[in-house]
């Protein structure tokens, strides 16, 4: 395949190591067009917990995510439209939770953006829905039910970014990793066009590269294909269908990496940054996630570039995917050109690949050596291959034919104990007679470039991890309106803090069932805080449900887990009450498949007033109280051991909660 035909001839032999010679040059033209490597946060809520750092911690992973020649100097920040549903790691709040209701205030991603700017006022921007409001769809499961309301929902939240937050967005996309709907692109290309954005392009269908069959249509209709800038797939395994005809349309992988950011991840990514191009003509790769701040019970921990998930402690960890992001994105911009195939980009002799970036002045090459097995990402499977440790001559001509060095930075992998050595800055490499000879270890990145990096800068002093702090309590004053509360992490629905008539808590303000990206089989909203390992604790809340719009059925629970998109299943001790009645329930799961007591209150829980719930376990006693009400039982079989504190209710509508406090492992302390 493409291997062959980059070996021009063997120039050299150094020791028992051969020499592949390898053309770098624009002599014949260039390659395609470099789009940038990006970072994604949401799809869902990945980034919750890194807007809750302490300063100085939290602009240090700034600098490291966004800012240039720093750490992964990404070149496009593509986040979630929040839509209210569970989109994986939570649910992220949509700017119209009705079609009455509008804010751009709501989540962190605003703030994301606004971030990344300030640090590199190139990055690109992009974003994509993942579940949608209901009444986009008319209260059913179709968002192209009708294409201009569902335009004018995604142009809106175009629009609050521009007036609300001077936020240009680049790219927009269509509905993340479910079927596109070739209409509904056509009427949001001229809905974007009527409203001032002709600049804003469109990448679809963001579904997955090899699954699905069928995008490549897309490319076959001129008007389909006038309207996308890119065709995005999700985890093409660095290929896309063979004899595919992309007629001129970029193509990116605007979804791929998922994997455990240890140096298996890392090496992934380095192996995929290059092959997308190299086997696929991608030419921008989107990491999910971009960082890894979530709680780490909830699925796919540290699937990010880097790790935050401790904000309480200001602990966080620079993931060696960082680095290797550096390798490309401290030396290539958005808008250079790839080498061709065969004249800078291909696959190198004994394993491995490499691609040539320029700009038509500056050079830029990446090589890499990953061997199988340090390089498997999470999907798709990786078909064996070898790396040898070889060495590779560069023969520079066009452009090129004058350079006499270049920098070379490398990172080497070892998995034999010794700890990986990222972005190492080393001794310059010398052109002779246009030619550089490079011996090439296996499990390495290498750069050469005519562009200085400072290398790695790393911030010193990252504070240790700690667990979360207990006592905690919380009564969300501190909040503006519309703000997503610290730690607490919404897995269904939209949890806002309200401010009214002096009062200042979070009320779970989704109304209807969304149309759902995944999870939600029946409908339930429910956040969660705290620690999955809690065993023994005790909360107490503040609940009240209005008469208007309330939730009929809530629920705080201890011990909980499972969520995410297993949401559905999640089990832990919960307390149920039925708001305007005396009944309320003790469960071991969420969907009260399994009961363990009913009791009645002796008064029913009012509507439109505060209530206060409280919960505590210790060991096999469960006790729970409202108002001046309690009972304590002893737990059962099937009863959950440890996990979250959560709350939510069953059926949508909303539910208010104040002065949270949990305190570990206390007995009867509510109850005296
Ligand atoms: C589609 O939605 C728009 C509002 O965005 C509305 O004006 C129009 O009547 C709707 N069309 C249908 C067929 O319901
Ligand atoms: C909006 O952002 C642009 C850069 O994109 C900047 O030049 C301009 O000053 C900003 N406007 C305001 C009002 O902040
Ligand atoms: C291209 O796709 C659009 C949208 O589905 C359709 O209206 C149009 O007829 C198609 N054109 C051709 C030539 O198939
Ligand atoms: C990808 O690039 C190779 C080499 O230039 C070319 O042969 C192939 O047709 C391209 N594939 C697509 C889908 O553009
Ligand atoms: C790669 O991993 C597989 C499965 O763990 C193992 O059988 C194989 O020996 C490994 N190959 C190398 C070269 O280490
Ligand atoms: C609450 O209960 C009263 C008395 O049963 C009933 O009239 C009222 O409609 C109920 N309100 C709600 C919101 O369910």
């Amino acid at each position: 395949m493409l291997a062959n035909t980059q070996i021009l001839l063997t120039v050299c032999t150094i020791g028992v190591l051969t020499a592949d010679a390898y053309k770098i040059t624009d002599e014949f033209g260039v390659g395609r067009r470099f789009d940038g490597i990006g970072g994604l946060s949401g799809g869902g809520a990945t980034s919750k917990l890194l807007v809750s750092y302490p300063e100085p911690q939290r602009s240090q992973i700034l600098d490291l995510l966004f800012k240039q020649q720093h750490g992964a100097a990404l070149q496009i920040l593509k986040v979630e439209i929040g839509g209210d549903g569970q989109s994986t790691d939570g649910s992220e709040s949509s700017h119209m939770h009705e079609s009455w209701d509008e804010s751009y205030h709501r989540g962190y991603e605003w703030w994301l953006m606004k971030e990344a700017k300030k640090r590199n006022p190139d990055i690109l921007l992009s974003a994509l829905s993942w579940a949608f409001p209901g009444w986009v769809g008319d209260y059913g499961s179709d968002p192209y039910k009708n294409v201009s309301k569902l335009a004018y929902y995604t142009v809106s939240w175009i629009k609050g970014a521009k007036e609300v937050h001077n936020l240009t967005i680049d790219f927009i996309g269509i509905w993340n990793e479910r079927m596109w709907n070739n209409d509904y692109i056509l009427e949001l290309r001229s809905s974007l066009d009527r409203n001032g954005f002709r600049n804003t392009k469109i990448v679809a269908p963001d579904t997955f590269g090899m699954e699905y069959s069928g995008f490549e249509k897309l490319f076959e209709n001129a008007t389909l294909r006038n309207a996308l800038y890119a065709i995005g797939v999700h985890y093409p395994g660095t290929e896309l269908p063979r004899n595919m005809r992309s007629n001129g349309v970029p193509l990116w992988s605007s979804e791929d990496y998922s994997t455990f950011n240890d140096d298996v991840g890392a090496g992934c990514w380095a192996r995929i940054l290059n092959q997308n191009y190299v086997n696929g003509n991608m030419t921008s790769t989107i990491s999910w996630n971009l960082i890894a701040s979530y709680y780490s019970a909830l699925p796919y921990e540290r699937d990010g570039l880097m790790t935050a998930m401790h904000p309480w402690s200001g602990h966080y960890t620079i993931d060696n995917p960082i680095w290797v992001t550096a390798h490309t994105t401290h030396f290539a911009s958005v808008g250079w050109n790839y080498l061709k195939h065969g004249k800078g980009s291909g696959k190198l002799g004994a394993g491995g690949s490499f691609v040539s970036l320029t700009n038509g002045k500056d050079l830029t090459i990446v090589i890499e050596t990953l061997s199988h097995n340090h390089s498997i990402c999470i999907r798709p499977s990786l078909p064996a291959y070898n790396v040898a440790e070889q060495s590779a001559t560069f023969v520079f001509s066009g452009s090129f034919s004058a350079i006499k060095k270049l920098q070379l930075y490398t990172t080497r992998f070892f998995f034999d104990g010794r700890s990986t050595v990222p972005f190492e800055k080393q001794a310059d490499a010398i052109i002779t007679d246009s030619k550089l000879t490079l011996r090439l270890a296996v499990d390495a990145v290498y750069t050469l470039s005519t562009i200085v990096s400072p290398g790695r800068v790393e911030p010193k002093d990252i504070p240790a991890a700690s667990d979360f702090p207990l006592p905690y309590s919380e009564n969300f004053d501190s909040y503006a309106a519309d703000e997503e509360p610290h730690y607490l992490a919404q897995q269904n629905g939209a949890w806002e803090v309200v401010k009214s008539e002096g009062e200042s808590f979070v009320r779970q303000k989704v109304l209807n069932h969304e149309i759902a990206w995944c999870g939600q089989s029946f409908a339930s909203t429910a956040a969660v805080i705290g620690d999955a390992k809690w065993r023994d604790v005790s909360i107490s809340i503040r609940v009240r449900v209005p008469s208007s719009k309330g939730a009929n059925t809530l629920f705080a629970a201890l011990r909980s887990s499972s969520y995410g998109c297993g949401e559905d299943t999640s089990t832990g001790l919960f307390l149920w009450l039925n708001p305007n009645t005396t009944t309320y329930w003790i469960s071991y799961d969420i969907a009260s498949l399994h009961i363990a007591y009913i009791g009645l209150l002796p008064t029913p829980f009012q509507l439109d007033q505060w209530h206060t719930a409280s919960l505590s376990v210790v060991g096999s006693t469960f006790s729970i109280g409202i108002d001046s009400h309690s009972i304590s039982v002893a737990l059962g079989k099937g009863a959950a051991s440890h996990g979250f504190v959560a709350f939510g209710s069953q059926g949508y509508g909303y539910s208010d909660w104040d002065d949270l406090r949990v305190e570990s492992g206390v007995d009867d302390v509510f109850f005296k």
